[in-house]
């Protein structure tokens, strides 16, 4: 965004309008997986064939990642949900800080830039405000696959020695399952030569989704979605056809909880449940009937009642699903503690769902929080992607309307939020002053 252009989005402050307690009915439909279309992506690089996706979202974040691998050469053609892209040839391998600091998952394209071409220079990501996101574990990893790496200004820069500039498979054991590293390496390890372990990885489905592809493309790749990864590196990778990006669980999870906040029975599809087990194990723990099929989730909310709740790695709780789950609980009978394990400072939310009523007292990093028979609208400011989601949550429940700033959170994460809920009978306007 230019500097103008950032003053006049403060000057209109687009918000979302959102006129409470109506009761929903009907159908939620869910999106592609923001967090795998992203890093699928990315994995287009590892080729100089086409890569088609489809059931990709309409995001921010999305045509943020197309502008990142432009720039790096990468023919990038996106339409309604479908992303083609071609890497046949690459003219950098240097993402420009100012797309890659707006945009956190483009860091995790120094591990196929470095599978591909055996060098690149990305940007640190920039810091965040729910935590200090470190890439330590993805350097790691790629030091010991053989790339040289140094951390100079800000920038990484990494690169393989010898005429092949070709990595080498080697065991790695992660501190902790990150995500991020998990796919980093991951993507530098399937070109690399020889065999690479990956102990402790990420166990979430997008890391599954983005082991599918891979091997879609010719690489040899078992145990994604366990704690086990091992990969058996290839000479080449080719190019894939129509390749579907999973359902979004991060927005099946908020649908699911926009029925409870409401207490309005609704259908939730596209789903993958085992996607979503902790979540929907909660979600009968606090009242609500679900009946599952292979397609979708129909949810019954009963007299919603207090649960606890602690974000873990997946299959655990996902950190991303706590803020919406607080809205809910801000409503429930009974009190509830959150605890947010993941990251240091993702409850700003809270001060947001006090100013619509919420009794929420905050001990380190867990929430207590006593529900209330009724919230209150209010201005309200989601101050990250999730807290945004958390802030619509809690409008559809209140008396009143209540205005959400912070749309430009919102946006990067939710496909078209407004128009999906209300065609089941919420009231969204945006809002441009
Ligand atoms: C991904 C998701 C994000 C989600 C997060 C946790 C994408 C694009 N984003 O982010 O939505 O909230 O997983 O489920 O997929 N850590 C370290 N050292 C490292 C890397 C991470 O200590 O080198 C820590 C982090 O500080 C954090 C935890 O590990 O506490 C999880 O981070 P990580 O799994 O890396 O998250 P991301 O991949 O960035």
């Amino acid at each position: 965004m230019t500097a103008t252009s950032a003053v006049s989005q403060e000057i209109l402050n687009p918000h979302l309008c959102i006129e409470g307690r109506r009761r929903l009915q009907g159908v939620l439909k869910v999106s592609g997986a923001k967090n795998s279309a992203l890093v699928l992506m990315t994995a287009g690089l590892l080729t100089d064939e086409t890569v088609e996706l489809t059931n990709v979202p309409n995001l921010t974040d999305i045509s943020g990642m197309g502008r990142i691998l432009s720039a790096l050469g990468v023919e990038v053609h996106h339409s309604g949900d479908s992303v083609v892209l071609n890497a046949a040839n690459l003219t950098s391998h240097e993402p420009p800080y100012e797309l890659v600091n707006s945009l956190r998952a483009s860091f995790f394209c120094i591990g196929s830039l470095l599978g591909r071409l055996g060098q690149a220079r990305v940007p640190l990501p920039g810091g965040c405000r729910i935590g200090a996101r470190p890439v330590v574990e993805h350097i790691r990893g790629l030091k010991a696959l053989g790339a040289l790496v140094s951390v100079e200004h800000g920038i990484v820069t990494a690169s393989v020695k010898g005429s092949r500039k070709r990595l080498t498979g080697a065991p790695i054991v992660l501190d902790c399952p990150s995500v991020g590293a998990t796919e980093t390496l991951l993507m530098a390890a399937v070109l690399a030569d020889g065999t690479t372990t990956i102990e402790n990885a990420a166990q979430e489905p997008e890391v599954q989704d983005l082991a599918n592809l891979l091997s879609q493309m010719g690489a040899d790749i078992s145990g994604a979605g366990g704690p086990v990864i091992t990969i058996q590196g290839v000479e080449r990778l080719h190019g894939v056809r129509n390749y579907p990006v999973i359902p979004d669980r991060i927005e099946a999870g908020t649908f699911l909880l926009a029925a409870a906040i409401t207490r309005s029975p609704i259908r939730v599809e596209p789903v993958t449940p085992e996607h979503l087990s902790a979540v929907l194990q909660k979600l009968r723990d606090c009242g609500c009937q679900l009946e599952i099929d292979h397609r979708g989730i129909s949810i019954t909310p009963g007299d919603i009642q207090a649960v606890d709740i602690t974000t873990q790695p997946f299959p655990g709780f996902p950190t991303d699903l706590q803020a919406p789950f607080m809205a809910l609980m801000t409503t429930a009978k009974g009190t509830s503690v959150i605890s947010e394990k993941i990251y240091e400072n993702r409850l700003q939310h809270v001060a947001e769902l006090q100013r619509m009523g919420a009794s929420i007292r905050v001990e380190g990093s867990t929430a207590i929080v006593e529900g209330v028979s009724q919230l209150s609208s209010a201005p309200v400011t989601g101050s990250d992607l999730r807290a945004a989601a958390a802030m619509v949550l809690a409008g559809l429940a209140a008396n009143g309307t209540t205005k959400v700033s912070g749309l430009k959170h919102l946006d990067r994460g939710y496909d078209n939020v407004e128009e999906k809920l209300n065609a089941v009978g919420a009231n969204l306007k945006r809002q441009q002053s």
